[in-house]
């Protein structure tokens, strides 16, 4: 996979209209298409479930990655990769049972990440980064879009590459929450591979020339 990827987050888009923002993504030059799942237990609100993934599997022509903000992710990821996910992330903060559920994944066919909230400490991962393909890092803390990005994340970028590189894996990291047009290239440069954007792609007047100019 290369680098300077975007997925833009459905969370944003207008459900009212959806099959038309999934169209505009196809069309665009999103890399990605981030689907936030929130249960109301582990964050504090309340987003989709099947009913939506089925509409995005229909629609949908571009890689699926869905971040889970669910308690007990392991009841639900395979019906999630039955319903069109090609990666699937859970909150490390979630899993009691880290290594299992990421394997869980993996042998559904599907690519697997594992996610920190803003302040669980990247030294954590040090025991699951050679079996994820991918870390991503809130940079706002999880449940809701349009959040100020908080800073200390190109910190978690720079360790979260040290990890990385010292272990000879091949994650790719992505980052997620308050990213917008003004810290897009410095978060690339920092050594993220994808970036998530809701907000700043859905409220611009021109979403697609918002993705585009989110890679420069
Ligand atoms: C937050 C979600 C994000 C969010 C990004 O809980 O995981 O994906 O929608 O939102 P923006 O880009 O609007 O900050
Ligand atoms: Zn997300």
């Amino acid at each position: 996979m290369k680098n300077k990827l975007i997925a833009p987050s459905l969370l944003s888009a207008d459900f009212g209209n959806l099959q038309r923002d999934i169209e505009m993504l196809n069309h665009s030059q999103a890399d990605w298409l981030h689907v936030d799942v929130m249960d109301g237990r582990f964050v504090p609100n309340i987003s989709f479930g099947f009913p939506v993934m089925k509409t995005i599997q229909q629609h949908a022509k571009k890689f699926v990655d869905v971040h889970l903000m669910i308690v007990e992710p392991e009841k639900y990821v395979e019906e999630f990769i039955e319903h069109g996910a090609d990666l699937v992330s859970v909150h490390y903060e979630a899993c009691t049972h880290l290594h299992r559920v990421i394997h869980q994944i993996q042998n559904k066919g599907a690519k697997a990440g594992v996610v920190l909230n803003p302040a669980t400490p990247v030294l954590l991962l040090e025991d699951i980064i050679s079996d994820v393909d991918l870390v991503l890092l809130m940079s706002v803390n999880p449940g809701f879009g349009g959040q100020k990005f908080i800073d200390n994340t190109y910190k978690k970028i720079s360790e979260t590459k040290d990890l990385i590189l010292g272990n000879n894996s091949t994650a790719l990291i992505q980052v997620d929450g308050g990213v917008n047009l003004d810290n897009a290239s410095r978060l690339f440069d920092a050594g993220a591979d994808v970036l998530v954007a809701g907000n700043a792609v859905f409220s611009s007047e021109n979403p697609e020339k918002t993705i585009e100019l989110l890679k420069i």
